[in-house]
């Protein structure tokens, strides 16, 4: 069975969104950065290794990504799944992974990278909001776009509740890229993410919004 190794930094609900999907996959172990996240405790109450590599105990972050790819290589996994793990890599630990690395992003790439995506979406008068995984890249959240989902932006919205209507994509989403990848239906070709034809686009799908928004 393949397996995967994933790196939190907090809440951990995307985590947890793919540890529930029961996909035919081996959670190898769960990584964070922080000693407090809360995502470890769930983690851990399901039986699955963890570790923490804080960040903050090493003089930069070469050091750093050093001892986290010693630790996830621990676990030889098949793909390493960064969800909410919010540091940014070095060049040598993305080609390390390359190919082999996916993030998820609450934003519908290429526009708002970084931080505060809802918001930024939010003052810019977007009409849609959403979401996208991505193989890592060197360039922060630009990666080869895998897959992506849409959300309506509606009359009154705030960051929290454009957040939450996306975050509930986000958990749609995250579990069936994985899936894709351990199943063999997608690899990052030339630069580019390749999905086998017998895979569900995600993006006609989702793109529909939900009954109750
Ligand atoms: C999610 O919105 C994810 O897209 C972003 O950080 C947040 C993490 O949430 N990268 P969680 O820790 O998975 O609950």
């Amino acid at each position: 069975m393949k397996s995967v190794v994933i790196l939190i930094s907090g809440r951990g609900s995307n985590m947890r969104s793919i540890i529930e999907a029961g996909l035919p996959v081996r959670i190898a172990a769960v990584i964070s950065n922080r000693p407090d996240a809360a995502g470890l405790v769930y983690a851990r109450e399901q039986g699955i290794a963890t570790a923490v590599v804080d960040h903050k105990q090493y003089a930069g972050r070469e050091a750093f990504d050093l001892a986290l790819a010693a630790e996830i290589d621990r676990h030889a996994p098949d793909l390493v799944v960064l969800a909410g793990f919010m540091r940014i890599l070095t060049p040598g630990f993305v080609e390390h992974y390359s190919g082999r690395m996916i993030n998820i992003h609450p934003s519908l790439l290429p526009a708002f990278t970084g931080l505060h995506t809802h918001q930024r979406a939010l003052d810019a008068g977007c009409r849609v909001a959403g979401v996208t995984v991505h193989f890592v890249s060197g360039e922060l959240d630009g990666g080869p776009i895998i897959a992506q989902a849409a959300v309506p932006v509606l009359p009154g919205d705030t960051e929290s509740s454009l957040a939450a209507r996306v975050l509930e994509q986000e958990h749609r989403l995250y579990p069936q890229v994985v899936r894709w990848f351990i199943e063999g239906r997608l690899s990052l070709r030339d630069g580019r993410a390749e999905l086998s034809a017998e895979a569900t686009p995600v993006t006609s799908v989702l793109c529909v919004p939900s009954a109750d928004a």
